[in-house]
């Protein structure tokens, strides 16, 4: 069991046995101590008795001879000072441990994780990065932690606009098409299409006949639309790649693949009683959402001419993943302007049925990216940023920085795309998920900081200490607790496995990211008071025991964000 949950379930059990049921010890790091427990204080006021008393019962009562000294302090907070001797024998079984001490849940979830999901024919605009990133991220943190992952990307693939993009399609030529569309010029496919369709009324009355005949199934236009679409994967699949992020073709699962349950979950809302006619369109009013007279708000499942739109296909998707793929858990990355949306669809599917306990769906939200102007990051010209300029950009940058190296051509190439996408995910990740973030180039891309280029310089300066003392790491080495830097260092590592979970729990990755940062401040006091491979003995071999604990700890740390770490920089 790891630290955190160790004294935690000991603290608990004397707490329990105070106050005779259960009571939060209140456990967390602390200034004074190694932690402090802050429970007495609640529990004396629901006791209706002093403090102090309370506190030093539950010391009475708590078993910590072979861990820690506890003691009492102020009105009843009790400090914790674990024994050197206890850090270093847990320190050595982590050590030992290929998964750094982090648990596998005791109950696997099935959690669906709706991310990145962008459109067809559209260029993804950095909202999608923005999705991509930390779904990729929760994807990894959650698999780790031994949950079966379900990575849906909601891809946006129906709808009226593919009228307009097959007939554009068809009037530049199918070969123009695919090689505009492969090369990633999404944009302007999408806005010749979009132009035409506003200025051209012939063109606009053959587009609102093509949707027709795309809803109608005819196999001309449903082969044309086929090929938007697969253009357009390829395209995203060429992003992921460079980005690096976990999704595949097999995790492509659009709109269009909710056509045929559209009409299902429209009858069973109706049978339930829970649609009702506005304006012509069908609608659900779940409970709690009014507009700003206060009037009821509409969820539109089906619009007056027939057609259904974005929020069924959200029904359906909620419906289909909890009774086909018999999700429990479902987490939906998507921006914070879409909360409202998300929050209806899940009332509507809790009111028909589809969404009980104990399955939930959750809306991981984020707020904006923006540019050093202080508002919604833009291209120069004032249009969307194109993503994969945004990531060669990355790239080039943080190349000119490790050009002074003397790494070879080769490894300065991949050290620099490390450097870049994960100086565009650290950005990201490190910052708190609802809040909106800047774009800023020179902090984002230093080796200095809260930035990724940091951690991953103190990963690749350890592997460094091996590669000078020709040493290969011995994992079952004793780690001995000798000086204070050492204790500090140790005790941090101790902490990775309730950081993890703690973001598999909150999916707040800069959980991670301020952990990792601590740890490498750790490492450093370390590394600059306690000899490594100039020390000897038992001292050398546990020493080089926790840069290789740390620099393993750090890289997985990294990998959970989806962040590389290259061995050398
Ligand atoms: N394609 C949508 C967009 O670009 C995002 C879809 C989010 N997922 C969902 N199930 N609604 O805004």
């Amino acid at each position: 069991m790891d630290l955190e949950s160790l004294l935690h379930d000991r603290f608990a059990a004397a707490f329990a046995a105070v106050a005779g049921g259960p009571a939060d010890p209140a456990l967390r790091r602390s200034q004074h101590a190694d932690f402090q427990a802050d429970g007495a204080l609640a529990l004396a006021r629901r006791l209706g008795r002093n403090p102090r008393e309370v506190g030093a019962e539950v010391l009475a009562a708590a078993d910590l001879a072979d861990l820690a000294d506890a003691t009492l302090a102020g009105p009843g907070f009790i400090n914790v000072s674990l024994h050197d001797d206890a850090i270093a024998r847990m320190v050595t079984q982590v050590n030992a441990d290929e998964r750094l001490g982090v648990p596998l849940a005791e109950a696997p979830r099935t959690v669906v994780i709706d991310y990145s999901a962008p459109n067809v024919a559209k260029e993804m605009h950095v909202g999608h990065l923005r999705s991509t990133v930390i779904g990729d991220a929760a994807a990894r943190v959650l698999e780790w932690l031994g949950h079966d992952v379900v990575r849906a990307n909601h891809l946006g693939d129906w709808g009226t606009p593919f009228g307009m993009l097959i007939e554009h399609l068809l009037d530049v030529g199918e070969a123009e098409a695919v090689h505009e569309l492969s090369v990633g010029d999404l944009s302007g496919f999408y806005q010749a299409a979009r132009a035409k369709f506003d200025s051209e009324p012939g063109f606009a009355d053959r587009s609102r006949a093509r949707v027709v005949a795309l809803q109608a199934g005819d196999e001309a236009t449903l082969r044309l639309w086929r090929l938007l679409v697969a253009e357009s994967e390829r395209y995203f699949l060429n992003v992921y790649a460079t980005l690096g992020v976990t999704l595949t073709s097999g995790d492509f699962c659009g709109e269009s693949f909710y056509n045929d349950r559209l009409a299902p979950v429209v009858d069973e809302l109706k049978s339930l009683g829970l649609l009702r006619d506005s304006n012509g369109a069908q609608c659900a009013f779940p409970a709690g959402f009014t507009g700003r007279d206060g009037e009821p708000l509409p969820l539109i499942v089906r619009k007056s001419d027939g057609g259904y739109g974005y929020g069924a296909t959200d029904l359906a998707a909620i419906r289909y993943r909890t009774q086909e793929l018999h999700a429990d858990r479902m987490l939906y990355v998507v921006g914070n302007e879409q909360r409202q949306h998300l929050e209806m669809v899940y009332q509507t599917a809790r009111d028909a049925g589809w969404l009980a306990e104990p399955a939930e769906a959750l809306h991981v939200g984020y707020g904006l990216v923006l540019g050093a102007d202080g508002r919604k990051l833009a291209s120069r010209a004032g249009g969307t940023v194109k993503l994969a300029d945004l990531l060669d950009e990355a790239v080039a940058r943080a190349l000119a920085l490790v050009d002074n190296t003397d790494l070879d051509e080769e490894t300065k190439a991949s050290v620099a795309h490390a450097v870049g996408i994960g100086a565009i995910k650290y950005v990201d990740l490190s910052s708190e998920r609802g809040k909106d973030y800047t774009f800023d180039w020179d902090r984002m891309l230093s080796f200095t900081g809260d930035t990724g280029a940091y951690l991953q310089y103190a990963y690749a300066r350890i592997q460094s200490i091996f590669r000078r003392g020709g040493v290969v790491p011995d994992r079952s080495a004793p780690v001995l607790v000798t000086h204070p830097a050492e204790r500090a260092l140790a005790l941090q590592l101790l902490l990775f496995p309730a950081v993890v979970a703690l973001a598999g729990q909150t999916l707040q990755f800069h959980r991670i990211t301020v952990y990792l940062q601590a740890l490498a401040g750790a490492y450093t006091s370390f590394y600059d008071t306690c000899p490594v491979l100039k020390s000897e003995g038992e001292v050398r071999a546990s020493r080089l025991a926790l840069c290789d604990l740390t620099g393993r700890t750090i890289a997985r740390g990294l990998d959970l964000l989806g962040i590389a770490a290259p061995a050398r920089m």
